[in-house]
């Protein structure tokens, strides 16, 4: 038994032998007893049956670049990015605002999947944990008219778990059909405010997931691949800025004109890139292993073709990237 253990039982053995002694007087102070003891031995064994808020769990930087490489395709701006900015905001001790990362991209380029992983990499149950929160625009804040009330919950919800835990993680999805002007409600907590109403923020991390900018993401993948240049060879300076303007004049991005640009509150703008023939081929190849089937190459070939790619001439990137993988494999 571990020292922690053997003071709690060593605890709860005295109130116990005290209440023992009082109960020959009187049945309720017992009662009371017990009930005290057994507060006592539940607060400290909590943490080995619920999660507890990690106070400063270190961030497995090999682990996380490790996941990135065999899990994420085709994304070498992504990894790169994600990795770096992980690993030097849990390095730092009092960090000046939380971090946030805006994620944009067609479907089934990998974005949900990079924050899992993110999500895993900072609390052990990833998107299960109880200090990861996922919001889903359609599902959340599906009502125009209730913008406000919208604002306001995501205000308590915020301040409620961030109090409770300082390392939360906030995901937002589908961002592209958040309604204008929600988002901004919490611009304050994404601020450099050391304090805000007694609580500090600079320990959160806010996720935003987006398709807003697939097209001029595309549209620099194609440039690149038209002048025979390497995919690779497309550098964050191609694209974050286009990013960032493209977003912020894109009234369908959920961050139409939004104070969180403008203030430049965003910490990155990363991109996912269209994904090739070749990147579908690896999603299938890796869905097989997390299957535990053995990697099939007529299989792999079979999936890989039955998916659309665009532009229509030259069939390049897969319509909905890795997005239907699955199902497709289900079927065969
Ligand atoms: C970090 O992750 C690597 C790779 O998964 C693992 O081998 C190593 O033991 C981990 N380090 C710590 C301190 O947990
Ligand atoms: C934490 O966020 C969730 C939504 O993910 C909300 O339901 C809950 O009430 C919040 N907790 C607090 C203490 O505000």
């Amino acid at each position: 038994m571990r020292p922690a253990g053997r003071l709690v039982s060593g605890a709860a053995l005295w109130l116990l032998l005290a209440a023992r002694a009082v109960a020959a007087i009187e049945p309720i102070s017992m009662a009371i007893s017990i009930g005290a003891a057994s507060i006592i031995t539940g607060y400290f064994s909590y943490c080995r049956f619920a999660e507890c808020c990690p106070k400063q769990r270190p961030l497995n930087a090999t682990a996380l670049q490790l996941a990135l490489e065999e899990k994420l395709f085709g994304q070498h701006l992504a990894a790169e990015v994600i990795l770096k900015a992980l690993t030097s905001f849990r390095n730092n001790d009092r960090p000046k605002k939380p971090l946030t990362l805006s994620l944009h991209g067609w479907a089934g380029t990998g974005k949900n999947f990079v924050s899992q992983i993110v999500a895993e990499h900072l609390h052990a149950k990833g998107l299960k944990s109880n200090f990861v929160h996922l919001f889903v625009s359609t599902l959340h804040f599906p009502h125009e008219q209730q913008i406000t009330l919208y604002q306001d919950q995501l205000r308590k919800w915020i301040r409620g778990n961030v109090s409770a835990c300082a390392s939360s993680v906030f995901i937002f999805d589908e961002m592209d059909k958040l309604h204008p002007g929600v988002i901004d409600a919490i611009k304050p907590f994404l601020d450099y405010y050391e304090q805000l109403e007694g609580v500090s923020y600079g320990k959160a991390v806010f996720i935003f997931l987006s398709n807003a900018g697939g097209d001029l993401i595309t549209q620099t993948a194609l440039e690149f691949w038209r002048a025979g240049r390497k995919r690779e060879d497309i550098q964050l300076k191609d694209l974050e800025p286009v990013l960032s303007v493209g977003v912020f004049n894109n009234k369908h991005s959920g961050l139409w004109r939004s104070g969180l640009i403008d203030r430049n509150l965003i910490d990155y703008f990363i991109p996912f890139l269209p994904l090739e023939y070749s990147h579908v081929k690896m999603c299938v190849r890796a869905e097989l292993r997390a299957r535990g089937a053995a990697v099939d190459e007529d299989v792999v070939t079979r999936v890989a073709e039955e998916m659309t790619f665009f532009p229509k001439d030259e069939k390049i990137y897969s319509d909905r990237g890795c997005k239907t993988v699955q199902s497709r494999l289900d079927i065969l």
